[in-house]
């Protein structure tokens, strides 16, 4: 399994993914969501945004997207293939994320997931993200770049 940029190309192999999680209600979307419409979703990411894919042999196994809403901001969505949760496909997309969202100059994640949805909360809280409010059974988690120190500027040993 690798974490890869998504390319238009994935489109199918998304809706793969991602249908099922739809149907489901663990997506705000209830789809079924047409290539075309997830054409239109891999394109409406913008300047300073990320799609990133796991992949598992040629399927697509899990997606994760973060797109800036305020200065310095951003919102981070993650989905793993039904059946396949718990074997760290959502870490493997956060870690591959982390040095992207850092080189973008993000300074604070945001994420949002169903109150209900224990697992959820427990995964991002397992990335270090902090609970910061639960409101209309939404719990909004934060998560900030702990800046790591520039060897260039640690003092010369004379
Ligand atoms: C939430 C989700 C993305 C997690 O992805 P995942 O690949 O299963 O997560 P990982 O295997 O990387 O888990 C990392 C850690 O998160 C925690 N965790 C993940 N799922 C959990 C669950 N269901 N219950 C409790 N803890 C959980 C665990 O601490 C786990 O570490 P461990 O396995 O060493 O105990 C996945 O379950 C999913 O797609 N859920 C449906 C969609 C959704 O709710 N997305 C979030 C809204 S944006």
């Amino acid at each position: 399994m690798y974490v890869r940029p998504v390319t238009a190309d994935d489109a199918p192999g998304i809706n793969a993914l991602m249908n099922p999680i739809h149907a489901l209600g663990l997506h705000a979307d209830r789809g079924p969501w047409t290539v075309d419409d997830q054409q239109a979703f891999i394109q409406s990411i913008p300047r300073g945004g990320v799609l990133l894919a796991a992949v598992d042999g040629e399927e697509i196994v899990g997606l994760q997207d973060v797109r800036p809403a305020g200065d310095k901001q951003a919102e981070i969505h993650t989905f793993v293939k039904l059946g396949r949760h718990g074997e760290g496909i959502g870490t493997a997309l956060f870690d591959a994320m982390q040095l992207r969202v850092e080189a973008l100059g993000t300074q604070v994640l945001w994420a949002t997931m169903r109150a209900h949805d224990a697992g959820a909360v427990e995964f991002y809280k397992r990335l270090g993200f902090e609970v910061v409010g639960i409101e209309a059974s939404r719990v909004r988690a934060r998560w900030r770049v702990i800046p790591r120190a520039d060897p260039l500027d640690e003092p010369t040993l004379a």
